[in-house]
């Protein structure tokens, strides 16, 4: 446990006193849950309406791959978030929908939600993880849920009614399952590769001098906007893959954050995904257009596309890294990777169910 900061939550001694005057049969209280902050990582924000507990995490969990979340009873969030794939799809545009539709974005990877601060979506159109769940679990061409008809069918299952009493005290709602789904996501932290071994001077965290000179150079040329530990800034930026934000299509959608914001200077901005796990979250960029970190590289170097919201960190002839510059850029990235948490069991789908 060395290095590593814990932050145990309350919840436990809360509910206590609120339940204990009103009810007869006692449930046993939810476990206050620890939560580990990586010794190198900025204090995470909680939402103190949803204290995270070991009940709600498992109930998030199990709700998290149930396909009754779904119209069809086909679809679970793990259809578009797999954790082998750091909770990405590996497509370009899920069909894996209701509808069979393609979307129109693409699956952004789920980690270290705990410290998303600002916004969630590309364009940061969701505020928060509570209220981002109603979005999947309603569209038309995701899950397509009614969500009257999801209570119906969570209280057909007796361990549901029981995992949601031992969760919340409460019987099973649309709101609760909201809570518990965003509990299991503020549970996955991802900080366990052999770059933080290297950051944390651990064992096995030797990198290689190519490996070393590309994170020289994340540094110099990326870390502006895929900032300090999280690799991201958590802000949003037009990172030049566009010049033309004219096209109304599908919403106004490649309009970036401007869809959110209406200011005209958010034109083409979208919010900077972090870069770990990213050798395993291909293709890329919010309608994942590139298929591979080289493309991606390719871009930064030459590819992009002057506007009048080009962030002032990339000059219009892009960053002129050489060949070998994108060669080491490409051998770090690949050091983020986190088998850790790929293949934590406290992550994947629960046994017997
Ligand atoms: C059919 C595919 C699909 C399903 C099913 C799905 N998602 Fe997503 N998810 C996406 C796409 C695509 C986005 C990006 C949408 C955007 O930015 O406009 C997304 C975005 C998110 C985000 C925002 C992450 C961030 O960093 O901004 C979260 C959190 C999330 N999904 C959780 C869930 C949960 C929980 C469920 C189940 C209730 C779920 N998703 C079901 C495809 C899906
Ligand atoms: C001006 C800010 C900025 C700079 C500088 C920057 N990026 Fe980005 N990066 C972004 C934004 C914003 C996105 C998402 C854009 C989108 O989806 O349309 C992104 C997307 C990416 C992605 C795709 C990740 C994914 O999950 O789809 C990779 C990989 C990436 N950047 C690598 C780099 C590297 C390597 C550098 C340095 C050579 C760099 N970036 C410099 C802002 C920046």
């Amino acid at each position: 446990m060395s290095g590593i900061k814990t932050i145990a939550f309350l919840a436990a001694a809360v509910w206590s006193l609120s339940s204990c005057s009103s009810r007869q049969d006692m449930e046993p209280e939810p476990q206050a849950y620890s939560f580990q902050v990586p010794a190198h990582f900025p204090q995470p924000v909680f939402n103190t309406h949803n204290p995270m507990s070991r009940e709600g995490i498992e109930l998030g969990r199990k709700l998290f791959y149930d396909v009754r979340l779904s119209a069809n009873n086909k679809v679970s969030c793990a259809s578009c978030h797999d954790p082998k794939l750091a909770f990405t799809d590996g497509e370009r545009f899920s069909k894996a929908g209701v509808s069979g539709t393609a979307l129109h974005r693409h699956s952004p990877a789920l980690f270290n939600l705990a410290w998303t601060n600002n916004g969630l979506f590309w364009d940061g159109g969701s505020t928060n993880l509570e209220s981002q769940v109603f979005g999947p679990l309603t569209a038309h061409d995701e899950m397509a849920q009614n969500l009257y008809e999801l209570v119906d069918e969570l209280n057909a299952v007796p361990t549901y009614v029981s995992g949601f009493e031992n969760a919340f005290q409460e019987p099973v709602s649309s709101q609760n399952v909201a809570k518990a789904l965003a509990q299991f996501q503020r549970s996955l932290v991802s900080a366990g590769s052999r770059y933080d071994r290297y950051r944390l001077n651990q064992t096995g965290g030797s990198l290689t001098s190519d490996e070393l000179a590309g994170l020289t150079l994340v540094r110099q040329k990326c870390q502006g906007c895929h900032t300090g530990e999280l690799f991201t800034d958590q802000s949003y930026h037009n990172n030049g893959i566009d010049a033309d934000f004219s096209n109304m299509e599908h919403e106004g959608l490649y309009m970036g954050r401007y869809r959110i914001s209406y200011d005209l200077a958010d034109l083409g901005k979208f919010k900077t995904p972090s870069l770990r796990n990213v050798a395993l979250t291909a293709p890329y960029m919010h309608d994942g257009r590139f298929s591979s970190l080289e493309d991606v590289l390719e871009h930064y170097s030459a590819g992009v596309k002057p506007s009048a919201t080009l962030d002032a960190r990339l000059p219009a002839s892009g960053l002129s890294l050489s060949a070998q510059e994108n060669k080491q850029i490409i051998s770090f990235l690949h050091t983020l990777s986190d088998p850790d948490f790929t293949q934590n069991p406290e992550h994947q789908k629960p046994q017997n169910f």
